[in-house]
């Protein structure tokens, strides 16, 4: 019994050491403890409690991570209702919203002054405290009954577990914005690039999408953040504050985080004056979405005087909404410029414009029909529009503000890059140069080269590339692979150890399988996927460089298009001298072993660990790869076996606790349809 008391206060010191942390490094961005001091801290909890597991409690830190996925998630039907806000898009309507409270609530209104906030472009949540403790958190739905993720907001550090201070009503929602920050949505995406999978829009999108996984562990790998804005009790309980801006300040001294920017102003000028800033100056300065400023009546007796509109929006609360990302400027000229693989298009060259922070020159056109299509003119106002990252577009002209000067555009005749006439193709509206060696396709061929669903070299940017082209070093793909840090350091920009780096980077490159070359190679048609095809139906450059049109037809998914650009692309006697070089440069001309279509381990992740009694890791690797499964490093509850050899450490343990299926040599040599397989054949 003693001992369970010893236990039990040494679980409870450990909490709150653990929850201080994770608030100071979370919330107050101070952290005071070392990673090894809290992985220390976390493990002696877990410990404790997993040899006492009575002392589990639901602020447990240790709820934060483990907690095994769901089949579908829980209804959870709200205190109150989530609400939504009616929309204020210039200081007018502001104006009108103010006129019609004093019209309900009288002159009042006007001297009661407003809190204002940004408003988050997230997604809303409701986290439920019972006695300041965390029992359950929920999607917004449809503002009435919304779905219980609970687990995964427990994943995010900067939710309290356990409310800080006192004076908090004994059952309440904390009602707030679950967003994803644009560093680390840029860097999920980049690691999602890089494994192929797809990226978001957007970080909303992207935190919704997080909210909602079934398995919190997948939540807890996304960088997700929350703002409170407000706080619900059951009808009839007294709130401990009387305005919304007290309301903020009560939700941050409990430990929860709060919006920056907040603030407090007597009248509807200063919110106006207030949402302009925001718009101008503080919005640039964050490092998340916000769609906007949140304007709240202040008092809370005359929130609830106010009331709600058709069960759905306060009264009391507005947005106001930010101008669309659209300007009206001048067009200056169409230009053209020349893709890869020749396409022309057009561009607009802009009178210079700010459009949500940022000046805008140039937007796209697409292509000739676009703008006769819109019968856009030289010296016409238009409207231009930037949305998030995407490149400008231009919407379209103002025909009313012509005087006459205006000019219509055509197509040059001529190449832009090499002055070579522009051809059509039948049945194309692409204009196109045809000339391989032009010098506008080929900056963009080494350009798409050297990016990353291609050869993928580090570090080699667009600026880089026209900078070693401008130089002379580069002419040809094939060039970059001669490169040395005596050729760059002269360079400007270029140092000792970034040109170093460079060649370190082209180096690696190299080794990339052949699908990622023939992808680079630019061949028309010839897009990430076919090249795989190719890739993997032929095995080597050699054997695609010398396949017959019929030969390419044969494999699935390839049609007449693409074969015709292969064979010409190949029977190109300058593309014959560019694969020469190539190979002297020690450039890979091979594909791992090709996978069966439909292996008997497609679909399949496998982890190996130990010493297999026949085969070497990597044979083991090229046996499943060549059935289509997947070998990864770890084991996780996406494992689908784990083969054990001798010696199998801390990965079988872990197969075992997940429940997963554990195989020798001899079943996956039987589950690849190979039981007599030597060891020799499958290394070649
Ligand atoms: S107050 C009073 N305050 O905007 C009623 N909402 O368009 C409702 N939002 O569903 C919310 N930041 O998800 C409020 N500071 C803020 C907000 C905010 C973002 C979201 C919230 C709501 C939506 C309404």
């Amino acid at each position: 019994m003693s001992d369970l008391h010893t236990a039990a206060a040494r679980a409870a010191t450990l909490r709150e050491q653990i929850e201080r942390a994770i608030h100071e490094y979370f919330v107050l961005d101070q952290p005071t403890l070392s990673d090894q001091e809290y992985d220390r801290l976390f493990r002696e909890l877990q410990a404790l409690e997993s040899e006492h597991p009575e002392l589990r409690t639901p602020d447990s830190p240790t709820r934060r991570v483990g907690t095994p996925p769901q089949s579908q998630l829980a209804k959870h039907e709200h205190l109150v209702p989530m609400l939504s806000l009616g929309n204020a898009f210039d200081d007018d309507e502001l104006r009108a919203w103010e006129d019609r409270l004093v019209r309900l609530a009288g002159d009042e209104i006007r001297r009661a002054g407003y809190t204002t906030e940004l408003k988050i472009d997230g997604a809303a949540v409701s986290l439920t405290y019972e006695g300041g403790i965390l029992v359950r958190g929920a999607t917004r739905g449809n503002g009435t009954i919304g779905e219980d993720v609970t687990a995964n907001l427990r994943t995010i550090r900067q939710i309290p577990l356990r409310l800080r201070g006192n004076g908090h009503p004994p059952r309440m929602e904390i009602r707030g914005e679950v967003y994803m920050p644009f560093d680390g949505f840029e860097r999920m995406n980049e690691e999602r690039v890089s494994e192929g999978a797809p990226v978001f829009a957007n970080p909303r999108n992207a935190a919704a999408g997080a909210l909602r996984q079934l398995d919190p562990a997948v939540s807890a790998a996304r960088p997700l953040r929350f703002f409170g804005y407000a706080m619900a009790v059951p009808p009839g309980v007294p709130l401990p504050v009387r305005t919304q801006f007290a309301a903020l300040e009560a939700i941050a001294a409990w430990g929860i985080p709060v919006a920056p920017h907040r603030a407090r102003f007597d009248s509807l000028d200063a919110v106006a004056a207030w949402a302009h800033r925001l718009e101008h100056e503080l919005r640039a300065g964050l490092n998340f979405a916000i769609d906007g400023g949140v304007v709240k009546v202040d008092q809370l007796t005359l929130q609830e005087e106010l009331g709600v509109v058709g069960g759905r929006e306060p009264r009391w609360a507005i947005a106001r909404k930010f101008a669309p990302d659209i300007a009206t400027t001048r067009l200056l000229a169409i230009e053209v410029n020349v893709g890869r693989t020749g396409a022309v298009n057009p561009y607009a060259q802009l009178e210079p414009v700010e459009i949500g922070g940022a000046t805008v020159k140039l937007a796209t056109l697409h292509n000739e029909a676009y703008v006769h299509g819109k019968d856009l003119r030289v010296g016409d106002w238009v409207q231009v529009k930037r949305a998030g990252e995407v490149i400008p577009q231009v919407i379209g002209p103002i025909p009313e503000r012509r005087d006459g000067s205006e000019q219509t555009w055509s197509m040059p005749a001529k190449c832009p890059a090499c002055d070579t006439l522009i051809e059509r193709e039948e049945g194309e509206a692409a204009a196109y140069c045809p000339n391989v060696a032009c010098p506008g396709r080929r900056l963009e061929g080494l350009v798409h080269f050297a990016s990353r669903g291609a050869i993928d070299v580090r570090g080699l940017s667009y600026a880089r590339i026209s900078q070693l082209v401008e130089a002379g070093l580069v002419e040809d793909v094939a060039d970059i692979f001669a490169l040395r840090v005596d050729d760059l350091v002269p360079l400007e920009r270029f140092a000792e150890k970034s040109a170093e780096n460079l060649v370190a980077a082209i180096a690696e490159s190299k080794t990339r399988p052949l699908a990622r070359l023939v992808n680079g190679l630019g061949i028309r048609h010839v897009g990430d996927a076919s090249a795989q095809l190719l890739a993997r139906h032929f095995g080597t450059l050699d054997r695609l460089a010398a396949a017959s049109k019929e030969e390419i037809l044969a494999i699935r998914g390839i049609g007449d298009e693409i074969a015709d650009a292969v064979v010409a692309f190949f029977g190109d006697a300058s593309v014959r001298r560019l694969v020469r070089k190539l190979r002297e440069r020690g450039v890979n001309f091979t594909e791992p072993e090709a996978v069966v279509e439909g292996g008997a381990l497609a679909g399949k992740t496998v982890v190996i660990t130990g010493t297999l009694p026949t085969l070497s890791r990597a044979d083991a690797t090229r046996l499943i790869e060549s059935q289509g499964g997947r070998v990864t490093s770890s084991v996780s509850r996406a494992t689908s076996f784990l083969v054990a050899g001798d010696e199998a450490g801390s990965k079988l343990d872990k197969a075992k606790a997940l429940g997963i299926d554990v195989i020798d040599e001899a079943e996956l040599l039987r589950r690849t349809g190979r039981p007599s397989q030597m060891p020799g054949e499958l290394a070649r």
